[in-house]
């Protein structure tokens, strides 16, 4: 018997009416369209838990005798154990978890059953099962963010002292450490913990109470409810409570960006360990061979990371699309949340934990990183740096190394082993008096100087800024990650 088709079937007349077995069933074609069970089984613990705290909300407003009260409880304990240890037998026919857990807990307890739902609709029971589940997923998230921050930290304390041409344009640009990019990492990371956790604080409201979209027609205790389930208040509006879902909207929108910033951590590990980079290799349990090709070395779950994070997005764009168009209230729609948001969480944290695997494994090639660095004349910048400490303008400075880069580029040579006599007539070229005054000091050490300026060591050691990539800076931020996500060590 379907629990809502108290209506159906009854026109026909009076026999139908009083043998409900005799009202026509769906159309299997529309039952199994709008089935959900195969999704929303996840919900079952939470739902539970919700019905608990509905008993006892009802029992305080005296609907429900003790006895009721604890046999309901009881049943309902029980049911959690059953699914718990896979003991359960769902019916496809009943549509989904919640007209299944009240169909088992009747046959457990009998009729006694049939006084659970006083004051309460799917809508509003849904969207507390939604947010419980949510509260379970997201604490699951924040740790596997976590476990991938410390695993790039201990990779920081590990290899940190690396070299790297750090990119612009994707064209060597300024050496830094790499664990100066291992932080950058750790950065983004930290950033999607606070929007799971922003979302999350929107979310923690309980909805029960809101009943079908005006409200229960029973004076029920809600933030005693609320409570007992741990969450920190109630919806305010009835028909907002049923009708909104801007907490999966912004917790899937957390998981796409950092699915994006997995991503990027894992296009740069195929860039990084490809032959003619060399920078790293990928373990090989991290790594898969070809079918056809002996040689072969492919870092695949870098490559499944990084197509997974565009299933994510498109999550959030169905999403959004799904919600665009529908008038408040609850509308059958939104029953395509669950599978959206279910699919993002656990992309993602499948996706945290195979990087936290790569990065935990990696073999980090310094002398390959630091040969990459010497090359593309990444010290310029410096150079040009410590011409102006000695009073050249910036913009004169950049069109001097910008001459020095090209002769270097002649000689098939690095900045800092350019000879006086080039040093200097750059110098005297440029039309900029303080540049032309120390071109005749080239001879007198200057030039020693410069080359000193220009070299991979020197052009690091400079940005000491707060943020920047000098070793003294690295070492501190790379302190301050490690105490806070505790872990022992240090550069
Ligand atoms: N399976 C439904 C969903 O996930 C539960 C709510 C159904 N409510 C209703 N009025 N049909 O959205």
């Amino acid at each position: 018997m379907r629990l809502w088709g108290g209506r159906f079937g009854a026109r026909g007349g009076a026999a139908e009416a009083e043998d409900p077995a005799r009202a026509p069933a769906s159309d299997p074609l529309a039952a199994a369209y709008s089935r959900s069970l195969d999704v929303d089984r996840e919900l079952a613990a939470d739902d539970i838990a919700g019905s608990i705290a509905h008993v006892h909300a009802l029992e305080r407003a005296r609907l429900l005798v003790p006895d009721e009260a604890a046999l309901l409880v009881d049943g309902l304990e029980a049911l959690a154990d059953d699914i718990a240890a896979g003991r359960l037998s769902w019916d496809p026919d009943l549509e989904d978890v919640h007209l299944n857990l009240e169909a088992a807990l009747t046959e457990r307890v009998g009729p006694v059953a049939g006084r659970l739902h006083t004051g309460r609709s799917r809508n509003d029971q849904v969207a507390l099962d939604l947010r419980l589940w949510l509260r379970r997923a997201v604490e699951r998230v924040d740790a596997a963010i976590v476990e991938l921050e410390r695993a790039l930290v201990t990779r920081a304390q590990t290899d940190g002292e690396a070299i790297m041409p750090g990119t612009t344009h994707w064209q060597p640009a300024q050496p830094v450490l790499f664990a100066h990019h291992l932080l950058a990492h750790v950065e983004m990371l930290e950033r999607d913990r606070g929007r799971f956790a922003d979302a999350w604080r929107r979310a923690d409201r309980s909805p029960l109470g809101a009943g079908a979209l005006a409200g229960a027609g029973f004076d029920l205790d809600r933030a005693a409810a609320a409570a007992e389930l741990g969450l920190a208040g109630v919806t305010a509006n009835s028909i907002d409570a049923v009708s909104d879902r801007d907490f999966v909207v912004e917790t899937i929108a957390a998981a796409a960006l950092t699915m994006s910033h997995l991503s990027r951590l894992a296009e740069e590990l195929t860039v990084w360990s490809h032959p003619a980079f060399g920078w790293v290799a990928l373990a090989e349990a991290w790594s898969t061979g070809s079918s056809m090709m002996p040689n072969k070395r492919n870092p695949d779950p870098c490559e499944l990371v990084r197509a997974r994070a565009a299933r994510v997005s498109g999550n959030l764009s169905a999403m959004l699309g799904l919600l665009k168009g529908l008038p408040l209230g609850y509308q059958r729609d939104l029953q395509e949340d669950k599978a959206l948001l279910f699919d993002s969480l656990a992309t993602l944290e499948a996706s945290l934990a195979v990087m936290a695997g790569v990065i935990g494994t990696l073999e980090v090639r310094s002398k390959r990183m630091r040969a990459a660095a010497l090359q593309g004349w990444t010290t310029a910048t410096a150079l040009a740096d410590a011409l102006v400490e000695l009073g050249v303008a910036f913009r004169a400075a950049h069109g001097i190394v910008g001459g020095l880069v090209a002769e270097a580029e002649r000689r098939e040579s690095r900045l800092d082993e350019l000879p006086d006599a080039v040093l200097s007539a750059a110098l005297a070229g440029a039309d900029d008096a303080v540049a032309g005054a120390l071109a005749a000091r080239i001879a007198e050490g200057l030039g020693e100087r410069l080359r000193a300026a220009a070299t991979l060591e020197a052009a690091l050691a400079r940005p000491v800024v707060t943020g920047g990539t000098a070793p003294v800076r690295v070492r501190e931020a790379l302190a301050a990650a490690a105490g806070r996500l505790g872990v022992a060590g240090a550069l």
